[in-house]
C-alpha cells in the first residue's frame, strides 16, 4: 500500500533493456516561503514561487536493466563529469521513499550524470533543480513503461516524486509561478505536488527578472532540513503559517493585478519573516550575512530615490535576489555594477528570470 495510490505504478513484465534519457530543470524562488514541515515532506503553509530559467540543472539517467531484481538500489553518480560520493546517501532515501510509486528502480542499474549551469558551492540551493531534475528523467523511464501517461499525469508524478527529494524541488516541475501545499484559494492546491497558479497572470510577471548576488559561497552553518525542523515548537509557529496563508491570498490578487506596490511589500516581508523565524529559532541562527543587509538598504535607498520597482527576496542563506520587471532591466543592471558588486563575493551575480519548468533534451 502507498499513501498516495492515485500515484502507484502497476507492475509490468516487459521492461525497456537499456537506454539514456536526460533533462534540464531549473532552481526556484519562493515569493510566500515554506519553512516548516510534517513527514513525510508535507509543508506545514502553502507556498508559491517563479520558477527560473537559466539556473538549471542538466541530468542524464542511463540505465541497464538486471538480470534479477536486485536487493538494493544500483546507481552511480557522476557531478560534472567526476563520481560523486558524498551525494549518494541523499538519492538512497530519495530512492528509498519513492520506490513504491516506482517499482522498477531494484530492476535496474543506473548511472546518473549531473552538472549545474551556476557556480559549484555558489549558495544557491542546487535540491530544488537536481531533484526535480532526477524525478523529470525517472518519470521519463516510467512514460517508456506506460506510455499511455497524459501530459498531466506525468508533470503532477514528476512534482511528486521531487518533492519526496526536497520539499521545494516540487515547484520546478512547471513554471512561470507554481503553488504547494493546500490553499482554499488555489484551485486544485496539493500538498503532495506543486500546481501551476491557475490564474492568468498580469503581464509585467511574464518577463520578470531576478538578478541573483552571491554574497557569501561558505557552506551553509544550519541546513534547511535542521531549520524546518525547528519550526516545531517555535513560539511563532501557528501565527506565521496562518500568514504565509493570507500572504498567498494578497499575492494571487497582485499576480492577477499587475499591482507592483504590493508586490514588492508582500515579497520583502516573506523574506524577512523567514529569517526572522530562523533568529527565534531555538537554537537561533543567522543565515543572512553583513552584507546581506547593506544590499537591502541600497535597494531601499535606490528605491525612493527613484520610484523603481526592484525589491529583494532571500531563500535559506546569505545571497539576495533582485527582482524587477523587464523594462527596468538596463537602469537595475547599471545601479547593480555601480553600487552592489562591491557586496558580492568575487563580484559574482547570475541574471535569471521567470522560467518556464523541466524539460527533456
Ligand atoms: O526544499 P527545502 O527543504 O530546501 O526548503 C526550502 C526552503 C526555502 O528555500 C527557504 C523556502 C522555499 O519555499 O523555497
Amino acid at each position: 500500500m502507498t499513501d498516495y495510490p492515485e500515484f502507484a505504478s502497476p507492475k509490468v513484465s516487459e521492461l525497456p533493456k537499456e537506454g539514456i534519457l536526460s533533462c534540464a530543470s531549473p532552481s526556484n524562488i519562493a515569493l510566500v516561503k515554506y519553512w516548516g514541515k510534517r513527514p513525510v515532506q508535507i509543508p506545514e503553509n502553502a507556498s508559491i514561487s517563479f520558477t527560473l530559467e537559466a539556473c538549471r540543472t542538466t541530468t542524464s539517467l542511463k540505465y541497464k536493466k538486471l538480470d534479477k531484481i536486485s536487493d538494493d538500489f544500483n546507481f552511480e553518480l557522476l557531478f560534472e563529469g567526476k563520481p560523486k560520493p558524498d551525494f549518494k546517501p541523499k538519492i538512497q532515501s530519495f530512492f528509498t521513499r519513492i520506490e513504491a510509486y516506482l517499482p522498477f528502480l531494484k530492476q535496474y542499474s543506473f548511472e546518473i550524470e549531473t552538472s549545474n549551469t551556476f557556480p559549484h558551492s555558489s549558495g544557491i540551493a542546487s535540491s530544488a533543480s537536481g531533484m526535480s531534475a532526477l524525478a523529470y528523467c525517472l518519470m521519463l523511464l516510467e512514460k517508456q513503461i506506460h506510455p499511455n501517461i497524459t501530459d498531466s499525469e506525468f508533470l503532477q508524478k514528476s512534482s511528486f516524486l521531487a518533492r519526496l527529494g526536497s520539499g521545494s524541488a516540487c515547484r520546478s516541475i512547471e513554471g512561470p509561478i507554481t503553488v504547494w501545499g493546500v490553499h482554499d484559494e488555489i484551485e486544485a492546491s496539493s500538498d503532495a505536488y506543486a500546481v501551476k497558479f491557475p490564474d492568468k497572470i498580469h503581464q509585467v510577471f511574464e518577463t520578470y527578472q531576478d538578478t541573483i548576488l552571491l554574497i557569501d559561497k561558505g557552506e551553509k552553518q544550519v541546513s534547511s532540513t535542521v531549520g524546518h525542523d525547528l519550526m516545531h515548537g517555535h513560539p511563532f509557529a501557528i501565527k506565521r503559517f496562518e500568514q504565509a496563508t493570507h500572504n498567498i491570498s494578497k499575492l494571487k490578487d497582485v499576480l492577477i493585478s499587475g499591482d507592483l506596490k504590493s508586490f514588492i511589500e508582500v515579497v520583502e516581508s516573506e523574506a524577512l519573516t523567514l529569517h526572522a523565524m530562523m533568529m527565534t529559532s531555538l537554537p537561533y541562527f543567522i543565515l543572512m550575512k553583513p552584507n546581506t543587509l547593506s544590499v537591502i538598504n541600497k535597494v531601499w535607498q535606490y528605491r525612493k530615490e527613484t520610484g523603481s520597482n526592484l525589491c529583494f527576496t532571500l531563500d535559506a542563506g546569505a545571497n539576495v535576489h533582485l527582482l524587477y520587471p523587464d523594462v527596468e532591466k538596463d537602469q537595475v543592471l547599471d545601479f547593480i555594477k555601480s553600487e552592489l558588486v562591491a557586496y558580492c563575493q568575487n563580484g559574482q551575480y547570475i541574471c535569471d528570470k521567470i522560467g518556464l519548468g523541466a524539460k527533456k533534451v
